[in-house]
């Protein structure tokens, strides 16, 4: 897919996007994918860190209220925007670059830790966005990462029900497809109907690899892989919000972390 196919999604889906995250309408982050990755980062105060692919910053901020020294790139300006007006509107130390994950404007060893929270699925070349990752992290940093689990949400997937109405099982496939910028249409799942009426679903530009091409680009850039996660929603959670009910099968994302030798 070409990169400006990429950036037109983006600005496409940027301002709604914006809007639904921030009024709470992507339960699975707010509920279970953020929760669990804060809970696998170490401590990051008074630490150096790069968001890579970065949105409209949510998660930038997060590591900011940690204690951390924040530089966020993304390439979608109006992402950018949007993450901007949050940090006029309270400061917290972060700056905010346009930028492709694969060309990173900042010197070798120039941070402690790097994140990419569900980006890197979205784009083309990760081999060189892991490099870049390698490069601009201090010998002894480390890069932690979401992506949508390569395993369970492969290509197709579909959720299979019981008579009773409770989730039974996944059924999946094209796991082996090498997916190269199919343009997949949704919304988040707790969209209220009236609101699903209203905007256009998201356009989202999707770069399936299997799990062993994932963590061989780890290995490969010269990371060495020390933690993963595959956070499952607790049975009050899924009762509570019947959306997370699903990552009680199988999960729905796959966290990363792994550190530059020293
Ligand atoms: C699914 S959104 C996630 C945004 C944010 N991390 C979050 O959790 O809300 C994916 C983001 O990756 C950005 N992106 C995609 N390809 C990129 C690239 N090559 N370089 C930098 N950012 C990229 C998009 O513009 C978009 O903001």
């Amino acid at each position: 897919m070409m990169q400006d196919k990429a950036i037109a999604c983006w600005e496409a889906n940027a301002d709604t996007w914006t809007r639904h995250i921030r009024a709470g309408f992507d339960v699975h982050r707010d509920y279970l994918n953020v929760p669990a990755f804060m809970a696998m980062l170490p401590p990051v105060e008074g630490l150096r860190g790069i968001d890579v692919g970065c949105g409209e910053g949510s998660m930038t901020r997060l590591l900011a209220q940690r204690g951390a020294l924040m530089h966020a790139i993304d390439l979608s300006p109006k992402f950018l925007g949007h993450a901007r007006e949050a940090e006029r509107s309270q400061s917290l130390g972060i700056s905010y670059v346009l930028a492709d994950a694969i060309r990173l404007p900042f010197l070798d060893c120039a941070f402690d830790f790097a994140v990419g929270f569900m980006s890197l699925m979205n784009m083309p070349d990760q081999r060189s966005a892991f490099a870049e990752m390698q490069r601009v992290l201090r010998p002894g940093g480390f890069v932690q990462f979401a992506i949508l689990h390569p395993c369970f949400v492969p290509p197709h997937r579909q959720v299979l029900y019981a008579p009773d109405g409770t989730i039974r099982a996944l059924e999946i496939g094209g796991y082996f497809e090498v997916i190269d910028g199919r343009v997949d249409r949704w919304w988040f799942a707790a969209l209220p109907p009236d609101e699903r009426e209203r905007v256009a679903p998201f356009q989202v530009p999707c770069f399936h690899r299997t799990l062993s091409t994932w963590l061989n680009l780890v290995s490969e850039v010269g990371l060495t892989v020390e933690r993963l996660g595959e956070p499952c929603a607790d049975k009050a959670t899924a009762e509570a919000i019947p959306h997370l009910a699903q990552t009680r099968i199988a999960p729905l994302f796959l966290h990363v972390r792994a550190r530059k030798p020293v």
